[in-house]
């Protein structure tokens, strides 16, 4: 019987057949079943990172294995997380327990699996500052194999190149300084005195301007910054800083810099921009939003129209930073952005 695949957009989009698995072991079954039958697989933490374009024609397995272990050393504590701990707890347990490190990696919404994935990053601070190893759970052998470097970079790693396919993530090491430093080089957490400022006041901070300005998914279906902010060369800058010297820039390097996509949309006057029930959000010009009854399509639709009046306005090309998922497996959003005759 087909059921409802969990995801942050509150859509209507279902799996032929979906698992939630709480151990290795049980990812080992559900895998090597759906594998035999031939079936397209899926792993998923709370997809809040996923737009299923369509049904999925396959299994859906949903990670739930869980488990935090904290060794002590002199110098740091070595967590080793089950890939399916909620990010958010984990960073609540960390803070609470006197470990900082993650304060700033603070709300964001999904699992501590997902984390390397992506390379999750916010307020200053981005995974790999933090990251050990990953484990994987290989389905062509069965084995465990231990990623030492993730080859981590923006909104990237290994884990969505070389093993994107045939891998689960089923634990995350993770290394927190004993000599803490806090990172204070972002937005309003600039307000704050380095020599007083405890990773508790980062966390409530930073819990507090993300409620300011993000939907709580619970409430209005999204899936965060719907695209990348993109990466240009300093030519690119030079020529949009002349017609808007405003315009927020994130050096990367003498080369090139990171742009705003949030700028950039908010500068075509799209918030509150609607297509069906899809809506770009008031508050926050990256964040599309589920706001009445929205199909797949209505989102992509959206996304399209957004990306094709950047490129009008801006001549910048946005890339999603949402996985985007077809009814076999993983699509290519970009190609899909492209099309114009809509089909998905
Ligand atoms: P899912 O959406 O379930 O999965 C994402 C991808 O990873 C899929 O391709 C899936 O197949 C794959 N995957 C998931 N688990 C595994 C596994 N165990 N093994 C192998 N593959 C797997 N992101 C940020 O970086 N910074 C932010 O500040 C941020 N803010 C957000 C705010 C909101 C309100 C929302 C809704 C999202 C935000 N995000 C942010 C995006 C999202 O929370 C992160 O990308 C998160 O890590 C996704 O976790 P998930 O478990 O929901 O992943
Ligand atoms: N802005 C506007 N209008 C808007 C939104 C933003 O003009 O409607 C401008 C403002 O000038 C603002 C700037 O954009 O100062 C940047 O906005 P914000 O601080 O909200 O950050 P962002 O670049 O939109 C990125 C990440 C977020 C992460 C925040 C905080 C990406 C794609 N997004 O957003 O991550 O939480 O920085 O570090 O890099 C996510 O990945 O899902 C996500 C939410």
């Amino acid at each position: 019987m087909k059921q409802k695949i969990p995801n942050s957009f509150g859509l209507d989009v279902y799996a032929q057949h979906l698992v939630t698995v709480t151990s290795v072991e049980e990812l080992h079954v559900a895998w090597q079943q759906a594998a035999a039958k031939q079936m397209p697989i899926m792993i998923i933490g709370e997809g809040s990172n996923t737009l299923f374009t369509t049904d999925f024609q396959g299994m859906i397995i949903v990670n739930r294995i869980k488990g935090i272990a904290v060794n002590e050393t002199s110098t740091d504590w070595q967590l080793k997380v089950g890939a399916g701990e909620k990010w958010h707890d984990l960073v609540t347990y960390t803070v609470e327990g006197a470990m900082p490190g993650l304060e700033n990696l603070a709300l964001i919404p999904g699992c501590v699996g997902s984390a390397p994935i992506q390379n999750i990053g916010a307020y200053g601070v981005e995974f790999k500052k933090v990251a050990n190893y990953v484990e994987l759970y290989e389905l062509a052998t069965g084995k465990i194999l231990t990623i030492d470097d993730g080859q981590y970079g923006y909104r990237d790693s290994i884990f969505k190149q070389k093993y994107a396919d045939g891998y689960a993530v089923v634990a995350v090491g993770i290394r927190l300084a004993k000599k803490w430093q806090p990172v204070l080089t972002y937005g309003e957490l600039k307000n704050f005195d380095a020599q007083t400022v405890t990773a508790k006041m980062i966390f409530d901070k930073v819990c507090a301007i993300r409620r300011s300005k993000l939907p709580d998914p619970h409430v209005l279906g999204n899936a965060g910054s719907f695209f990348k902010n993109p990466i240009v060369d300093q030519s690119v800058v030079n020529t949009l800083l002349a017609h808007y010297p405003t315009m927020p820039i994130y050096p990367q390097n003498n080369q090139c810099a990171k742009l705003s996509s949030g700028w950039l949309i908010d500068q075509c006057g799209l918030k509150g921009y609607q297509i069906g029930g899809a809506a770009v959000h008031q508050q926050h010009a990256l964040v599309l939003v589920n706001q009445n009854r929205a199909t797949s399509q209505d989102i992509v639709d959206l996304a399209r129209y957004i990306r094709d009046s950047v490129v009008q306005k801006f001549a910048v090309n946005l890339s999603p930073e949402i996985r985007f998922i077809g009814q076999f497996g993983e699509i290519n959003a970009d190609k899909l952005l492209e099309r114009v005759d809509g089909t998905s």
